[in-house]
């Protein structure tokens, strides 16, 4: 992935027939890292997220609901921007398909599609999945469902098609000569022999409901879905007017990043389409991996359909990020428990980086009368130290850069036990008495960790970081990754410090509530050291 030139970056958008759940929270959380993280590097960077409102899956919930498809998509839009907004969530733009720019673009590309000879009228006869908005070939199925495990059913109609055949040749030539297309690596592969087995031509409408965007010139037949959605990346930009700046600054998107369930749409369906019409291709497709729920899948049957907001009441928010991005590898599967979660945030967060700050914020305020202290000469530990903070950018940004969420963090807290072992070597609450200088040498050099560990956790953590360097009176124009270079200015007065982190504390029945996030300090023994 490349950061050298304003970076497009998208979530997918999500369909409106649910609520949102923790596997949205997902995407939305990993894309608003990276979209952070750009931005605080000097780059510009546009980041879209949204809902996907047309389909016979959305028309199907809508008549459960009795409400007309555009109410329901109403409610449960508005629902996926709340749980952006309770996210923190960065983005420039919030696309609902059922937009008059979407419609148009989706028209306008369909249009462009027919000119070049890349659709024709047939008949579909075969299954069809309306949980998963496809279609299967009889091959493809496993015991009557869908490989996914999705009811199918039989379909005999009147659709368009898209010479999706004609273009295995050059897809598996995009992906020979652009291999940081899709990753990981291991998806890369699945699709690579996916698409050497053979593509057949794809339906791209149907007639037997309504709810969709009507085929220009011929309105009894609805564009098939996933084209309607996978159009959305292109409306942001502003298509079909290409020859902005709009769309030469975004357009090829600089990563798309999706669930593994959606990966074959993303990087098969999506690029025949775009190279079809004469688009280029985005340059990459990350698919990440699936959460279940205390070892089960997610599902309205088991009823453990976890809502972000539930989460981010009992736990806070940015603990629920830095559990979502640290706990599983990117890209692959994994677990949500509560005592994974609780173990992350007392552990990671309240012991080690919460009582790192408590401890230094204290003792600036108490034996440094709340003025960033002026250092004396620097010792090799302090050296060690302060190369270790200066390095830390240089360390995480490739992982980034890589998607790798979980070893940047690994990365940012090394540094953490790094300092927390240099105040136990030094031991400031004891040069108190013996050497006050060298004690606010210490400080200054813990100080100045704890701004680099601040600066680099924004992109995670945005409010704690936040937090913690009003606590170390850093102006929030001297917040992004430029200014890591200019070292804390030493006589500058902070304000009285509080708790970052606080310990969750679990309710035992009878028992008052459990901490709530920044009650009360993250070690209330932290005083008894100072
Ligand atoms: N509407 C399509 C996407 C169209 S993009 C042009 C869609 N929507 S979805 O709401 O069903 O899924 C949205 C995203 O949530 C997908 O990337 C999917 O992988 C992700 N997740 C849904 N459940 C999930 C988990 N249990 N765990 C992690 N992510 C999951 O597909």
């Amino acid at each position: 992935m490349t950061a050298d030139r304003p970076f497009f970056l998208t979530t997918p958008i999500y369909y409106v027939n649910d609520l949102p759940h923790l596997g949205h929270a997902y995407t939305m959380v990993a894309c608003d890292v990276l979209a952070r993280f750009q931005r605080l590097d000097g780059t510009r960077v546009k980041f879209l997220t949204g809902t996907d409102e047309h389909g016979q899956k959305v028309e199907k919930s809508a008549q459960a609901a009795g409400l007309s498809p555009q109410a329901f998509a109403d409610k449960i839009s508005a629902a996926f921007r709340d749980s952006a907004r309770l996210l923190n969530i960065s983005h420039d733009d919030f696309i609902r398909t059922t937009e008059p720019r979407h419609v148009r673009a989706v028209q306008a590309m369909w249009q462009e599609l027919e000119r070049r000879g890349e659709i024709y009228l047939g008949r579909f006869v075969g299954w069809y999945s309306v949980r998963d908005e496809a279609f299967y070939d009889e091959r493809e199925l496993v015991g009557g469902l869908a490989p996914t495990g999705a009811e199918v059913e039989w379909v005999e109609e009147e659709n368009y098609f898209f010479r999706l055949s004609a273009w295995q040749d050059r897809l598996l030539e995009f992906y020979e000569t652009n291999p940081e297309a899709i990753a990981p690596r291991s998806r890369r592969n699945e699709v690579i022999s996916f698409v050497k087995g053979g593509l057949n031509d794809l339906s791209i409408s149907r007639t037997s409901f309504a709810w969709g965007i009507p085929v220009p010139g011929n309105p009894r037949h609805v564009i098939y879905v996933w084209l309607d959605a996978l159009i959305n990346y292109l409306t942001s930009v502003g298509y079909p007017e290409t020859k902005t700046r709009e769309f030469s600054d975004f357009w090829p998107a600089s990563l798309h990043m999706v669930g593994k369930d959606i990966l074959r749409f993303h990087t098969v369906y999506w690029h025949a389409f775009l190279m079809a019409a004469g688009i280029a291709p985005p340059r990459r497709v990350f698919a990440h991996g699936w959460w279940t729920v205390e070892g089960q899948k997610m599902s309205k049957s088991l009823g453990n359909f976890i809502p972000p907001h539930e989460l981010v009441a009992t736990y806070g928010l940015d603990p629920l990020r830095y559990f979502l991005m640290r706990e599983l590898p990117f890209g692959s599967d994994g677990d949500f428990s509560h005592r994974a979660m609780i173990g992350r945030l007392n552990g990671d967060l309240a012991n080690d980086f919460g009582n790192l700050a408590q401890r230094v914020l204290a003792m600036i305020e108490r034996n440094c009368a709340s003025v960033l202290p002026e250092p004396g000469a620097f010792t090799a530990a302090d050296e060690e130290l302060l190369a270790e903070a200066r390095s830390l950018l240089g360390r995480v940004r490739p992982s980034l850069l890589d998607e790798a969420f979980h070893v940047a963090l690994e990365t940012i807290w090394r540094l953490v036990a790094e300092a927390n072992r240099y105040v136990d070597s030094e031991a400031p609450w004891v040069l108190r008495r013996t050497d006050p200088a060298r004690m606010r040498t210490v400080l200054y050099v813990l100080a100045e960790t704890l701004r680099h560990l601040g600066i680099l956790m924004q992109p995670f953590v945005p409010d704690a970081a936040a937090a913690l360097l009003d606590q170390l009176a850093v102006p929030p124009g001297a917040r992004r990754f430029a200014d890591l270079a200019e070292a804390l200015p030493p006589g500058r007065p902070v304000p009285p410090p509080h708790g970052i982190f606080p310990r969750f504390v679990e309710a035992v029945p009878g028992a008052p509530p459990a901490a709530t996030p920044g009650a009360k300090p993250a070690d209330p023994g932290a005083a008894a050291r100072t």
